[in-house]
């Protein structure tokens, strides 16, 4: 079964859904001694298969199955009356005007097939598996240790994170509320404490038996340090890897982490329905207040519009996801920002 132990960097590289984990990324953290992740929540079991046959070729330096595959815990979502969607569409049409973009209302299945997602899951076996926005079913869990492979879920508070030792999960995910991309809350529509990822490290400490993984605002070597001295086993970067040389965020999202400093950050659930942190852009600024579908609804409604912008290099309709500290990303290749990683951890370590 897979330990933290098994590391020499304590580092995970977040798992980033929406294209910006790439096999080359996702391998050289591992083959640096790290582990690389994919964020599966909206890929097909076909590009899912390819994903991890091609990481498995270029892992090279670590076991080939030193990967972690993550996936969302969707539920239906409840679609609220027709004139409510109709709103939600016509707030979003009256954004993107006259640009040609081609909008309509998402239609059900809303949600992606897990069961079929996770297919190639048991057939390449990664060592690892985690899940966000809630606890997945029990058999998938108990499936998952049959084929030795360790389960990990995010957790934004201590009754989460004892909800998901109790399902019996290997390691908690702590995101605290610095974190890029979607809040892991199992309640979007709940209260949300907010804590700070030291804050909720500092809550979780004594109370779970399980590995605790500290993810949100780490972004050198001295914030892992800081976030092992709390008690983590170690650390889940994202935002620190979006701009590697070897991810796969579009040019817009890192031009904006690299030199929009001065827009900062903000929770929206303009994109997707749900609850995300990213740079403070156009469209959350002009959809405030506005009409929004469930997630992952308002998701599929707005796929055009970032496809258009995608393909406009144009970042203010982009979710350009990050975290709150994105000013401290550096571009370089990910064996690169490992090795720096590394060599500051170090130096944190031995100067305490
Ligand atoms: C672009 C982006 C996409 C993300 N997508 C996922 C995802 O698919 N699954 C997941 O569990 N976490 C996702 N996250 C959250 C990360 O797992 C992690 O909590 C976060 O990146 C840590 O904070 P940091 O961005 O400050 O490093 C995403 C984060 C970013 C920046």
């Amino acid at each position: 079964m897979f330990s933290f132990s098994h590391l020499s960097i304590p580092v995970i590289q977040a798992p980033m859904a929406g294209g910006v984990n790439t096999p080359s990324l996702v391998a050289a953290v591992s083959n640096a001694g790290g582990l690389g992740s994919f964020g599966f929540a909206y890929t097909t079991p076909e590009k899912i298969h390819a994903d991890l046959k091609a990481t498995g070729d270029l892992i090279n330096q670590a076991p080939r199955k030193r990967i972690n595959a993550n996936f969302f815990v969707f539920e239906e979502p409840i679609m609220p009356n027709l004139e409510m969607q109709r709103a939600a569409l016509h707030d979003l049409q009256s954004v993107i005007g006259d640009w040609g973009i081609q909008t309509s209302l998402p239609s059900s299945p809303y949600i992606p097939n897990l069961e079929e997602m996770l297919e190639p899951i048991w057939e390449h076996q990664p060592e690892v598996l985690t899940f966000h926005f809630g606890i997945p079913p029990e058999q998938v869990i108990e499936k998952a240790h049959t084929l030795n492979i360790s389960v990990g879920i995010t957790a934004t508070s201590l009754e989460e994170a004892l909800k998901i030792q109790s399902a019996g999960a290997d390691f908690i995910v702590a995101q605290g509320i610095e974190a890029g991309g979607h809040r892991g809350i199992f309640n979007s529509d709940g209260t949300d404490l907010q804590l700070s990822t030291m804050d909720l490290l500092r809550a979780l400490n004594g109370r779970v038996r399980i590995p605790v993984i500290a993810a949100g605002g780490i972004m050198d070597g001295q914030d892992i340090h800081q976030m092992i001295s709390l008690g983590a086993s170690a650390v889940q970067m994202g935002t620190a890897f979006l701009t590697a040389l070897e991810s796969g965020a579009s040019s817009a999202h890192r031009r904006f982490v690299m030199e929009h400093h001065h827009l900062g950050t903000h929770f929206t659930r303009a994109f997707s329905g749900r609850s995300a942190q990213g740079i403070h852009n156009e469209f959350m600024k002009v959809m405030e207040g506005k009409t929004y579908l469930p997630f992952p609804a308002q998701n599929t409604m707005t796929a055009p519009m970032r496809q258009w912008a995608l393909e406009k290099d144009e970042g203010h309709y982009q979710s350009l996801w990050a975290g709150r500290s994105y000013a401290k990303a550096r571009a370089l290749s990910a064996h690169d920002l490992m090795i720096i990683l590394q060599h500051e951890y170090l130096a944190a370590k031995a100067t305490t």
